[in-house]
């Protein structure tokens, strides 16, 4: 008999990842996708723990998903599976099964592959254990692409303990999956229609593995032989660590024309002291002298990062510092956040918290600048030639959205069939968010538009 599941996934790129393997697994238990929540059979909750607001709403979702229950259960429908997943999971598992007497099922981001046994033992159950080498071989074989583009997890994990991140206790230690299995993974996303792949990782330039040819390869060499594979127009990685980006991974950059020309390298802050007190085990210049590598391999190579304001003991002036950094740097696209504290990592028992006025002050002065930088760097690329890969339809009839080489939003009006097609436009407006563009006429030459 089929069945309904509905998955929702909050947080990072990795959680999407694990939201389609999660449904793999699930299919062969009949379960296809639910057109919406409520008339799911089981509802899967990908959480995020990564900052408080994440937390809260698993919390408010569990609520309302309470009523939902009451209602069906009024009118005589059988109640929902309901699953948590993901991070929250991980950390507050045994809570949430107090708390939430709704919830049948808890599964770690490292034990989702159990589901189905979980689900044959009947009963409520919860699975938080770390078996990432077990995880990882039961998928194998499974993944399958939902459209052009893919995320593809060859890393998890952490073993940097950056003083204010959750990441390390509930993803667990590094793990890198195996070269062989990458590329087998690799080849049925590209079979079932994948023309992008991006690698991701919690620390995905620290993946390391034994390489076809029994040497130790690093990402850089891995992203050589996926760039071998037929079919496959356009790499990416993320989310990496800037004392991983070792030479063979910044000649990639140069080497591989299927590696975009974008790359998000978080930096977390511009202060010397604030990224010691982070246990970030870098400094300031080392960060801007991997950006002038990065740009003396590929000069035109867009930038993207991640800060934290309000990080216990800064000051004004550490502001100051994270501000000029990013005036020396120039940001393509950002996000930056307040600190919050997490429960059981060092940052959260350090003295000198910052209030929260403080915090808001000077997220929303980063913030000014990271905008700005932004539309800068839309408004420069009107005129440019470009490729897009087309991702979805736009809000307006006969409009398509597509990502730039750059991860731009890119929007063209076009023909019906252009889902999962790569399109040459010329832009013609950049701003904040987006650009727009007119498509240009099959047969342009793609070699003009690499090297423009
Ligand atoms: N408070 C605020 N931001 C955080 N991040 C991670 N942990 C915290 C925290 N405790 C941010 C970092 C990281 C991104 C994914 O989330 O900037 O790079
Ligand atoms: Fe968290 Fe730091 Fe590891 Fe990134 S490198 S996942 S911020 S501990």
């Amino acid at each position: 008999m089929t069945k309904s599941v509905y998955i929702k996934s909050y947080g990072c790129q990795m959680n999407v990842y694990d939201a389609t393997r999660i449904a793999d697994v699930l299919a062969p238990m009949g379960y296809t996708p639910a057109e919406s929540q409520d008339a799911a059979d089981m509802v899967v909750l990908n959480t995020c723990h990564i900052r408080e607001k994440a937390d809260d709403k698993l919390y408010s979702e569990l609520g309302r998903i309470r009523t939902v229950q009451a209602d069906r259960a009024a009118v005589g429908q059988a109640a929902q599976t309901i699953a948590v997943a993901g991070c929250v999971a991980q950390a507050e598992g045994d809570e949430i099964m107090h708390r939430a007497p709704h919830v049948d099922l808890v599964v770690g981001p490292q034990s989702y592959h159990r589901l189905p046994d979980l689900m044959r033992a009947g009963g409520r159950q919860i699975s938080t254990d770390f078996p990432v080498a077990e995880k990882f071989a039961a998928l194998q074989g499974q993944a399958t692409s939902r459209g052009a583009s893919a995320f593809l997890t060859v890393q998890e994990g952490c073993d940097k303990f950056c003083t204010f991140c959750v990441v390390p206790y509930t993803r667990g230690a590094e793990f890198s999956r195996p070269a062989t299995d990458i590329l087998a993974e690799a080849r049925r996303l590209v079979a079932t229609g994948a023309r992008e792949i991006t690698l991701l990782g919690q620390n995905v330039n620290a993946w390391h593995g034994a390489g076809a040819d029994g040497v130790t390869w690093t990402l850089g060499r891995l992203i050589l032989a996926l760039a071998e594979l037929d079919g496959i127009e356009r790499l990416r990685y993320m989310t990496s660590h800037p004392l991983e980006m070792d030479d063979a991974l910044i000649m990639a950059h140069r080497d591989v024309p299927q590696l975009m020309p974008f790359l998000h390298l978080p930096v977390q802050s511009g202060s010397d002291r604030i990224l010691a007190l982070m246990n970030r085990r870098h400094r300031a210049a080392d960060y801007l002298r991997v950006i002038d590598k990065l740009r003396a391999a590929r000069p035109d190579i867009a930038l993207s990062s991640d800060f934290i304001v309000g990080f216990p003991g800064e000051t004004e002036a550490d502001c100051r510092a994270t501000l000029d950094l990013v005036r020396a740097t120039g940001f393509a696209q950002a996000f930056s956040f307040k600190y919050s504290a997490r429960p059981g990592t060092p940052a959260a028992d350090m003295g000198d918290q910052v209030a929260e006025a403080d915090k808001s002050a000077r997220l929303a002065e980063l913030q000014a600048l990271l905008m700005a930088q932004q539309l800068a760097f839309n408004q420069a690329s009107v005129g440019r030639t470009m490729t897009a890969l087309i991702e979805r339809r736009g809000k307006r009839p006969g409009q398509w959205l597509g990502k730039s080489p750059y991860m731009q939003s890119v929007l063209v009006d076009g023909p019906d069939d252009l889902m999962g097609r790569t399109i040459t436009a010329v832009i013609e407006h950049g701003y904040q968010n987006s650009l727009n563009g007119r498509i240009l006429p099959a047969g342009t030459d793609r070699a003009d538009i690499l090297a423009a």
